[in-house]
C-alpha cells in the first residue's frame, strides 16, 4: 500500500497553497507525489456537498446534522477513490491530499456537543475506512490558524464580498466551534500541529507561506 499525507485546517488556513508547495519541493527531491483535493469539485460526485455549501438543504450548517452532512463528503471521497486515485493509492503511491476523512471530523465535531465528539469519530472512522473501505491517513499535517485571521484571509480572498462566502464561512460562531474541535481532534488522533499564527507589530497575523511551508518540509522529509 501507499502512503496517504493530508492537510487540514480550518477554512482559509493555507491547505490548498502548502499541499501544492508540499508537492512541488517533493517533486525535486526526486518524490512522485500525486495530489488529491477535497472536496472533488470537478466531480458530479460534489453534488451533495454543493447544494449543501450553497444552502439548499438550510442556510445554517447546523440545518444539516453532523451524520447527514458527514455522507455527502464520505460518498465523494468513495467516488474519486475508486475512478482517480485508488489503484495509484494500492500501486504503493505516496498521495498527498488537501482535506480528507478529517474534514469530517473537524466541521462535523462541531455540530455536536463535546460530550459526543468521541461517539461521533468512532462511526466516522468506522463508516469511511472500514464500511467504505476507505484508505486512513498515514499523517496529518494540522495548519492551526486563528480564526480572526483566517477570516480575513478568506474576506481577502472574496475581495470582502460576503455573498460568495459558502454558508459555513459565513457563520463565525460555527467558525469558532470548529477551531475548537480542530484542536481537541488533533490532540487526540496524534495529527502533527503546525503553528500558523503569530504577531506582529502587536496585530494577529499567519506567519508566512515560505516559513509554514519549511517546517511542513522537514516534517514530510521524515514520513516519506
Ligand atoms: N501564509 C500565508 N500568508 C498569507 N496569505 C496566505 C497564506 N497561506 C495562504 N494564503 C492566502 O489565503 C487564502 C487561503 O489560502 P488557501 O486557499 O491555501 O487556504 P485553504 O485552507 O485551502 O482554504 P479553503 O478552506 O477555503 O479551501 C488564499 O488567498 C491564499 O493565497
Ligand atoms: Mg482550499
Amino acid at each position: 500500500m501507499g502512503k496517504l499525507i493530508i492537510f487540514e485546517g480550518l477554512d482559509g488556513s493555507g491547505k490548498g497553497t502548502q499541499t501544492e508547495l508540499a508537492c512541488q519541493s517533493l517533486r525535486q527531491k526526486g518524490y512522485d507525489p500525486l495530489k488529491i483535493t477535497f472536496p472533488d469539485y470537478e466531480s458530479e460526485s460534489s453534488a451533495l456537498v454543493k447544494m449543501y455549501l450553497s444552502g439548499q438543504f438550510g442556510q445554517k450548517p447546523d440545518d444539516v446534522n453532523a451524520y447527514a452532512a458527514s455522507t455527502f463528503y464520505a460518498v465523494d471521497r468513495y467516488a474519486s477513490y475508486k475512478t482517480s486515485w485508488g489503484s495509484a493509492y494500492r500501486s504503493n503511491s505516496l498521495i498527498i491530499s488537501d482535506r480528507y476523512t478529517t474534514s469530517n471530523a473537524v466541521h462535523q465535531c462541531s455540530k455536536l456537543p463535546p460530550m459526543h465528539w468521541d461517539g461521533f469519530l468512532e462511526w466516522l472512522f468506522d463508516f469511511e475506512y472500514k464500511k467504505l473501505g476507505l484508505p486512513a491517513p498515514d499523517a496529518v499535517i494540522y495548519l492551526a490558524v486563528d480564526p480572526d485571521v483566517s477570516q480575513r484571509l478568506i474576506a481577502e480572498r472574496y475581495n470582502g464580498d460576503q455573498t460568495k462566502m459558502d454558508i459555513q464561512e459565513k457563520d463565525t460562531e460555527y467558525l469558532a466551534r470548529s477551531r475548537a474541535a480542530a484542536e481537541y481532534c488533533a490532540r487526540k488522533l496524534g495529527w502533527k500541529r503546525i503553528e500558523c499564527t503569530t504577531v506582529a507589530d502587536g496585530v494577529k497575523t499567519i506567519r508566512s507561506v515560505e516559513d509554514i511551508h519549511a517546517e511542513v518540509l522537514a516534517y514530510l522529509e521524515s514520513l516519506v
